[in-house]
């Protein structure tokens, strides 16, 4: 979709007859202490939605009298020197201020990073609900995006299973995924790859250090690249060397659950229902193995379930790893489901893209938690469950697109064997 036609989507949407829409790119922010050092800058994802530009310090507004403009820093002294210099598709952002000032006295939304302290807060927060969205179906261009995105991913988690045998480290596994995406065609990681080996698999967000992998290890690989700003959300959880039987058992519920849960990706479904049926199918596993004592239905219903699998299943992804995430207009939901509180909570239309994600993790915090085992009593086998401790977990995440029929499994070629 062009940008003329993004913004007459949003436009549309928004239905406004005499408030200013402001949309900051946001400026890049320095390493405190670097001197002229600066962060990897990304601008925030509703001006580039809108722009598809990621000029630094962009200013995007729309004004329902006189339509969208376009205001962008002129090229510095040091980007004519150094490069790059980007040709500017809008006016000067010199232009801005007088812009604004002709409008002064009309309720004012800030979106993106800018701020303004006459804006209207309850204004902006709604706008920008209803722009997350419009946003939220991915386009054909998007998605092709992602789809590039994919293909360097698979390239990547192969270079991984190359490189596994005891011995090698957290890091090395990393440096050979990023290696292989970016010469498969990716621009880099779409976010901090973790990369999680024994005992660390069963840390939500880590950062990959020098544990190194032993024989019959589980090894959780949660790592995706970016094409143009778009992400795919991948997880896969190997074995280094032979698995034990039991651990072999998990795995293949962990993705039997994650299919299950893919193939509920369709119109109209509920993201909890997702996050439940998957909580179910994983449940299953933790009765065969005499983890808990009650049911598997019993195990979600409860509650119990979140003491292994403690996240919601998944989030929509595209523009990042985190994208349009805010609650549709009129859904006003704080629920829980499976005793955890997911991450978006709202059926699922066409277009939207989302990950999916279901984990059973044996975390020690949680399994050694006084609360916890008062709670859940007899219906967990401790010494059982404390068996497991030191094994980690096992996720496995695939990104997906909804479609008019069944779901569009972008990430599907990646290999889920252990
Ligand atoms: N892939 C990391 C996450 O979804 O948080
Ligand atoms: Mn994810």
């Amino acid at each position: 979709m062009s940008r003329e036609a993004r913004q007459a989507k949003a436009a549309a949407a928004w239905n406004l007859t005499n408030e200013i829409v402001v949309v900051g790119a946001g400026d890049p922010i320095g390493i405190p202490g670097g001197h002229d050092q600066c962060f990897p800058y990304k601008p925030h994802h509703e001006y580039r939605w809108l722009t598809d530009c990621k000029r630094e310090g962009g200013i995007v507004a729309y004004d329902p009298k006189s339509g969208w403009v376009h205001f962008e820093p002129p090229v510095t002294e040091m980007e004519l020197v150094w490069g790059p210099s980007p040709a500017p598709i809008g006016r000067s952002i010199e232009e801005f201020g007088p812009w604004l000032a002709a409008r002064s006295g009309r309720p004012l939304a800030a979106l993106g990073s800018y701020v303004n302290a006459e804006a209207d807060a309850a204004l902006s927060k709604t706008l920008s609900r209803i722009l997350s969205h419009v946003r939220r179906p991915k386009d054909a261009t998007e998605i092709a995006l992602m789809q590039r995105a994919a293909v360097a991913t698979k390239a990547g988690y192969e270079a991984i299973r190359r490189a596994i045998r005891p011995g090698v480290t957290e890091r090395d596994l990393q440096v050979e995924f990023e290696y292989a995406i970016q010469k498969a065609g990716a621009d880099g990681p779409g976010y901090g790859t973790i990369v999680g080996a024994g005992p660390d698999s069963a840390v939500f967000h880590l950062t990959p250090g020098d544990r190194a992998l032993q024989e019959g290890d589980y090894l959780l690989v949660d790592a995706g690249a970016a094409v143009d700003s778009y992400v795919v959300d991948v997880t896969r959880t190997f074995g280094c060397g032979e698995l034990s039987a039991e651990k072999l058992l998990l795995h293949a519920a962990v993705v039997e659950s994650e299919l299950a849960g893919v193939a509920l990706c369709t119109l109209g479904r509920e993201w909890h229902d997702v996050h439940h049926a998957c909580a179910v199918v994983m449940a299953e596993a933790l009765v065969k193995l005499g983890v808990v004592t009650c049911s598997a239905a019993e195990t979600a219903e409860s509650g119990l379930s979140s003491l292994f699998f403690p996240h919601g299943v998944g989030h929509t992804v595209g523009l990042g790893v985190r994208d349009a995430m805010a609650q549709p207009p009129g859904i006003e939901r704080d629920r829980m489901v499976a005793g955890v509180r997911v991450r978006i909570d709202m059926p699922l239309e066409l277009g939207y893209a989302v990950t999916v994600e279901p984990g059973t993790y044996f975390i020690p915090a949680l399994l050694t938690d006084t609360a916890r085992r008062e709670k859940w009593g007899s219906m967990v086998n401790w010494d059982k469950a404390e068996s497991w401790l030191g094994a980690g977990g096992v996720r496995v995440e695939d990104s997906v697109v909804v479609t008019e029929g069944e779901p569009l499994n972008l990430t599907s070629a990646i290999s889920y064997d252990p």
